[in-house]
């Protein structure tokens, strides 16, 4: 697999460091964290230090981090279990239609939008806010749509990596009494990330987009926050998720997450000047046959989202297989059709069907840069 990986907001390969860590607990530690011998003894500690190694990544206590399978469970958990423990609240309804309010976004990650649709189907309300042309949200509009009982805005956007105003956007929620949680997957180890400057309650975390394995995450739930299990069973998780922990992919995901708080700030300097290399390099042969998408500054710094104007995404990807890339667009029974996020920023369908999104990481050269650029450029 020689391909230039331009995909990392699709995935991360793991860092050899995280298999390192890893792999003590795939060949002799395969205690069950909840035994009370020396195996188990030994599977719990390494949980726990996994725990501690999270939360520290994102200013937090330990005991508020519960261990997920990834960035999906942990937003189905907030959005879900917020609404069902008002649910319990409603004695003698619950063979009624739920209550309770969520705002959100239109350019959110289908892991709230979908869990968010299912309560609507139950008869919650939910709102959902549209973004501006750089794919931001107005607080205003926030303030606008409250009373509510959660807002849930995502901290970056995986598309087109604009970064919102979570701090703003909590700080009007609590002044109405609302939860806040905020989707962090795109955003861990890029930019810094801290739950007590941004006023959130809940937090997803997704392992296999900061170089630990897929299927594997975590949930920020703010200490004293009340959160009805999505899975229920034994007291695992303190009570707050049922099954017994996949502790290889903790133990990755903790030495993931120790890795990405030391190399921040300064992973965040080297992805964003190799993005605006690649950036700049394009530019400077397309000229005005280049649009970005997202917002030019409040954005993350490994993302490139841009229209080549007059192609088409998907072709183009197709014509350099020496690139891994994505497009912004689908190809159906010959129909390009634009992705809902790209619609939601009012990108025109025909600049639209030209996305591509480029995004850089951890393992990119600067070499890498410059020969997809060439290849591109070629191509177009
Ligand atoms: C913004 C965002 N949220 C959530 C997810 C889902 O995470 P996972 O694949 O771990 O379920 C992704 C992954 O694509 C994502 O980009």
């Amino acid at each position: 697999m020689s391909a230039i990986y331009l995909d990392y907001n699709a995935t991360t390969p793991l860092d050899p460091a995280v298999v390192d860590a890893m792999l003590p607990y795939l060949r002799e530690h395969f205690g069950n964290p909840s035994s009370t011998h020396d195996y188990g003894k030994t599977a719990h500690a390494a949980v726990e230090q996994a725990r501690t190694q999270v939360a520290a990544l994102i200013g937090a206590q330990p005991d508020e981090i519960v261990f997920t399978s990834g960035g999906t469970e942990a937003s189905n958990h907030a959005i879900k279990g917020t609404i069902f423990v008002q649910a319990q609240s409603l004695l003698g309804k619950w063979f009624g239609r739920l209550k309770g309010h969520i705002i959100t976004s239109a350019i959110e990650h289908p892991a709230t939008l979908q869990p968010c649709d299912f309560l609507r189907r139950l008869g919650c309300k939910i709102t959902i806010l549209p973004v501006d042309r750089f794919g931001l949200v107005d607080p205003e509009s926030v303030r606008k749509a409250l009373p509510a009982t959660l807002v849930s805005i995502m901290h970056s956007n995986n598309e087109v990596g604009t970064l919102q105003p979570i701090r703003e956007i909590a700080r009007i929620a609590k002044e109405h009494g609302a939860l806040v949680h905020t989707d962090v997957a795109q955003s861990l180890g890029k930019v810094a990330v801290n739950v007590n400057e941004l006023g959130v309650d809940f937090l997803s975390i997704a392992g296999h987009k900061v170089y630990a394995p897929k299927g594997v995450g975590a949930l920020y739930v703010r200490a004293g926050v009340k959160l009805e299990p999505l899975i229920h069973g034994a007291g695992h998780e303190g009570g707050r998720r049922a099954g017994t922990e996949n502790l290889p992919y903790i133990v990755g995901l903790g030495k993931a997450c120790d890795i990405a708080r030391q190399a921040l700030p300064q992973a965040t300097e080297r992805i964003r000047s190799l993005r605006d290399r690649l950036f700049q390099r394009l530019q400077a042969s397309l000229g005005e046959r280049i649009i970005l998408n997202g917002h030019p500054e409040r954005r993350l710094p490994n993302t490139l989202n841009v229209n080549f104007v007059g192609a088409v995404g998907v072709d183009l990807l197709q014509k350099v297989p020496q690139i891994a890339a994505s497009t912004g667009s689908a190809c159906h029974e010959g129909q390009v059709s634009q992705s809902p996020v790209l619609c939601a920023i009012g990108v025109p369908p025909e600049i639209g069907k030209g996305a591509v999104r480029l995004t850089v990481g951890r393992f990119t050269t600067e070499e890498e840069v410059d020969r997809a650029a060439d290849v591109l450029l070629k191509a177009l």
